[in-house]
């Protein structure tokens, strides 16, 4: 059985979760969804990156304790991804015992095969971004996404030897055996080798909210390097990791019918899961691209370990053309969405407003308007048309000419579109629905023969939606073996 090992970033804890990181979050649910439903064992990873200063002052800000406030803060994610139906394996936290354990032995061991080495070290800091900045990337003496000037920053740290790995990985990622998509994201990622790297500190000083080097007290380990080394501790400590998701098997019986071949659970919770390692897929957005296709791959290339074989970059989402941020008072949480639009239709419209990979503006009319006519007017209305006729499908296991190009849209993490592709869909099903007039039929068996063919397209259409629509999928599936109809999507004014 294939295994596939996907993740999301780790998020900062440093504020609530809105509706970028949910985009990231649905994004992977849908993937691991739709890898479960081929038979593949999945292992889904989230969770949250807790640690440095700008947790540390958030925390300070709210007038908390920091692991009281990580805790709070960390409990507000996990409720937002139960709200959105997000069926993780694993919800791992920086602040760990056994995270923060792993990250000790990985770091002792670059240190002891000599990767590491003590050095004074003077730069710009961005809390925000939690880096070093270099003149050149600031605009007015600001740190573009985070609207503030940096620290001045002159100290101690422990630097590992980047440069040392720099020309092995420009080519593993020249050579596509790290896949980074899309195109424009590999290239510039290419950009920053032909402009030259610096062995990066995996240590500060002067942080105290964060893991200590244990060879070196007064040091802190650097919140990135501890962050990213979450992919690879989550999978170290077998016997105290508890799966997420034992409602899963019963959630998708509805739908077994529904999915050519059998359905295969995936999860065994005692399984060893080092067998999961590399990662087969990070996705994640633009912003944090350079950590995770030139530091991480050299973290791992220095503890000799595989590497992961793609990187996804997803769009951008702002607002009214701005950043979302507390400050300018514009962030969208995704509760407001869900209670607008219902679970499953949030999902879909996070999805549907741009191709995967494009940066974009969200407007809540846009998604108004999409949710009108994609779902209420769309695939809602179809299911109420034919369903109205009464006619049953049992065995809903059938071959659509369409397959290929899903299982394709799917394989390049297409998810606009297989979006559009159920869109393509619906308009032919009442393109044809129009042509022949059923309603006009007298004969019923005659009317049941020109049906038939459409509620067999409305099935794929559910088949390929439910990764996104699960609970949608299943009521239509419902719906055409039953008889009976309901409303999947009201209309929104
Ligand atoms: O960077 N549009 O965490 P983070 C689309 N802890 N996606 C968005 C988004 C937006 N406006 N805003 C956030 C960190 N995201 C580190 C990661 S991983 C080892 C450590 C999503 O909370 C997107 O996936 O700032 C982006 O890359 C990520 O959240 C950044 O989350
Ligand atoms: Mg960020």
């Amino acid at each position: 059985m294939n295994k596939f090992f996907i993740t999301t970033p780790i998020y900062y804890v440093n504020s609530q979760p809105h509706i970028g990181h949910a985009y990231t979050t649905v994004a992977v649910d849908v993937l691991a969804r739709y890898h479960r439903l081929k038979g593949e064992q999945v292992f889904f990873l989230t969770g949250t990156d807790e640690h440095g200063a700008k947790i540390c002052q958030a925390a300070q800000k709210a007038g908390h304790q920091e692991q009281k406030f990580c805790d709070l803060i960390s409990e507000q994610f996990k409720q937002a991804w139960r709200a959105l139906n997000i069926d993780y394996s694993y919800f791992i936290r920086t602040t760990d015992r056994e995270h923060e354990k792993g990250v000790v032995e990985f770091l002792t061991q670059l240190k002891d095969e000599g990767f590491l080495y003590e050095a004074d070290y003077g730069g710009l800091y961005c809390v925000g971004c939690e880096k070093f900045m270099t003149e050149k990337e600031l605009i007015d003496g600001r740190c573009p996404d985070h609207q503030r000037e940096p620290e001045k920053i002159s100290e101690k740290n422990w630097f590992f030897k980047l440069k040392e790995f720099l020309p092995r990985i420009e080519k593993l990622i020249t050579d596509d055996q790290i896949l980074i998509q899309p195109a424009n994201a590999k290239k510039e990622v290419l950009g920053l080798f032909k402009q030259g790297m610096e062995d990066f500190s995996v240590s500060r000083q002067n942080v105290s909210w964060g893991i200590k080097l244990p060879w070196d007290q007064s040091q802190t380990i650097y919140v990135w390097v501890d962050a990213l080394l979450n992919y690879w501790t989550a999978l170290q400590n077998n016997n105290t990791v508890i799966l997420n998701g034992a409602q899963r098997s019963e959630e998708s019986q509805g739908l077994n019918d529904n999915i050519p071949g059998s359905f295969v659970g995936s999860r065994s919770p005692q399984d060893d899961l080092r067998h999961f390692w590399p990662p087969d897929l990070h996705i994640m957005s633009h912003d944090i691209l350079k950590f995770h296709a030139v530091y991480w791959p050299a973290m791992l290339l220095a503890a000799g370990l595989a590497l992961p074989r793609q990187i996804f970059i997803h769009g951008y989402f702002t607002i009214n053309g701005q950043k979302m941020s507390k400050t300018i008072g514009n962030v969208i949480v995704p509760q407001e969405l869900i209670e607008k639009f219902g679970v499953d239709a949030t999902r879909y419209l996070l999805l549907a407003q741009f191709p995967f990979g494009n940066d974009g503006d969200i407007s809540l009319d846009r998604m108004i308007e999409t949710y009108n006519a994609h779902l209420a007017n769309g695939l809602g209305n179809l299911v109420a048309r034919v369903a109205k006729f009464g006619f049953k499908i049992q065995d809903s296991r059938f071959k659509n000419n369409s397959e290929e190009q899903y299982q394709k849209l799917m394989a390049d993490l297409d998810l606009y579109g297989v979006v559009k592709l159920a869109q393509e869909k619906i308009q032919e099903c009442d393109g044809q629905i129009n042509k022949i007039q059923p309603w006009k039929i007298k004969d019923k068996p005659e009317q049941e023969k020109v049906l038939k063919p459409i509620i067999k397209e409305i099935l794929f259409i559910s088949r390929c939606l439910a990764p996104i629509m699960l609970t949608t999928s299943q009521k239509i599936v419902e719906i055409f073996k039953t008889g009976q109809s309901e409303i999947l999507f009201p209309r929104i004014i």
